[in-house]
């Protein structure tokens, strides 16, 4: 029985979506980020299929229509002319029928088919659009294994901070060290004239970012090359947790759709993944670390990317360890789970990813402990993100300690991820 006030908050979250929806793909939001965005996409999708399957398939398959020949999905799609936004296709040049950026992010896609496909009403049509999506997001896997785990050690690296999604975190900022700015060309920041610059990185990280775009573009995206060519090379394990679950739920999907052979290679992807991932568990801290491949050294930086490999099959005691760590953080901040550990003298509740919450990686998160058996912590993590929604409205991510929304506002994601914690069954 779905109550009033349920209600009037799913029809407030249907607005968003539709407020930013371009037909064939939706915006994250109007002004900072105007294009079509790969994993704000797909887990957008799930939001929009509570009120149009067909859409939300639609959503992924848009995204699909611009994968790279070498199998990489963009981070990225320019589906339009926009100088709100910065660095534009003028800045990428990857020379691509449509303009695209020219590095990708978290691998979520799997996951968001296999569950429409799980919840689809109309079986018919889900069947026909998740067998055309199949080899696409196999060949974007492989492509992942290949590219960026040249060595075959069953985990894959980021080379630029905007792989991750999560731009700015802490976990950056010791490999940040050797990335250089010289030679950066000029350029004039655009998110700041949407977003407050307190909220947003900074100039120094800024100068980076552009340094890496910068050196990529020399070696012409040829992703052969950029790996051992970047001075970037981290092992994030939330990253790895979305590709290992991806993997896994595409392997199932596979197996009912009856393609084995896609089914196998995802199957024993994610296998591999799951057990390269002890490497980086930290018992200190009570969750995983990245590994920087550069030095071969774990980060000292405990952050939610190493919180987030509970959305895929970790062992059962490591998912019991984290549930603990979220509960002692939930302990010192009103809403959970920020992006990163509140005892770190560099937490910052109001930086992007350097502690503010984010309703996707609360889903993620909660889908995988529900699953596991914790529903309290489950529970405990979307009652947060449903009180962040209820004191603050649709924002990009909130301020642990105040609620206070920050970023972008009217946020595509965060209202997909309202719907699906109001509406999904997990
Ligand atoms: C940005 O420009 O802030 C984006 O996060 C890059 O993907």
């Amino acid at each position: 029985m779905i109550s009033l006030a349920v209600n009037e908050t799913i029809a407030r979250a249907v607005e968003v979506l539709r407020e930013n929806d371009h037909g064939d793909y939706t915006i994250p939001t109007k002004g900072l980020y105007p294009f079509q965005w790969n994993w704000d996409s797909c887990l957008t999708a799930l939001g929009l299929a509570h009120y149009d399957e067909a859409r939300a398939w639609t959503e992924i398959e848009t995204l699909f229509a611009h994968q790279w020949p070498d199998g990489m999905v963009p981070h990225i799609v320019f589906h339009v002319l926009n100088d709100s936004y910065f660095p534009g296709p003028e800045v990428w040049r990857t020379n691509r029928p449509t303009a695209t950026s020219g590095i990708t992010q978290p691998a979520v896609a799997g996951f968001a088919v296999r569950r429409l496909f799980d919840r689809a009403k109309d079986k018919n049509l889900a069947a026909e659009r998740a067998r055309a999506l199949l080899p696409k997001i196999d060949a974007w896997h492989r492509w992942f294994y290949e590219n960026r785990d040249p060595r075959d050690e069953g985990l894959v690296a980021i080379i630029h901070p905007w792989e991750s999604g999560r731009d700015n975190s802490i976990d950056w900022d010791d490999a940040f060290e050797r990335v250089p700015t010289e030679g950066v060309e000029p350029y004039t920041r655009r998110d700041t004239l949407h977003a407050d610059p307190a909220h947003r990185p900074t100039k120094a990280q800024y100068d980076r970012y552009l340094w890496l775009l910068q050196h990529f573009r020399a070696l012409g995206w040829d992703n052969a090359k950029l790996h051992d060519a970047s001075p970037f090379r981290i092992v994030d394990p939330g990253f790895n947790a979305i590709l290992i679950r991806s993997a896994a739920d595409l392997a199932d999907l596979a197996k009912t759709l009856g393609e084995m052979g896609i089914a196998d290679a995802n199957r024993s992807r994610a296998q591999k993944g799951l057990s390269a991932m002890e490497r980086l568990w930290s018992d200190t801290y009570g969750q995983y670390l990245c590994l920087d491949r550069a030095t071969g050294t774990l980060v000292d930086s405990a952050s939610v990317g190493g919180i987030l490999p509970v959305f895929s099959a970790i062992p059962k005691p490591r998912i019991a360890a984290i549930a603990a760590t979220i509960e002692r953080i939930a302990g010192k901040a009103r809403y959970i789970v920020p992006s990163h550990d509140l005892d770190d003298p560099r937490f910052d509740a109001k930086r992007y990813w350097r502690g503010p919450v984010w309703l996707v990686v609360n889903y993620m998160i909660a889908d995988g402990l529900a699953a596991a058996g914790f529903a309290d912590v489950a529970r405990h993590i979307s009652q947060s993100s449903l009180d962040l929604i209820a004191d603050s409205g649709f924002a990009e991510y909130y301020d642990p300690l105040s609620g206070e929304p920050l970023g972008g506002g009217r946020f595509t994601w965060t209202a997909a991820m309202v719907i699906e914690f109001l509406k999904g069954e997990r």
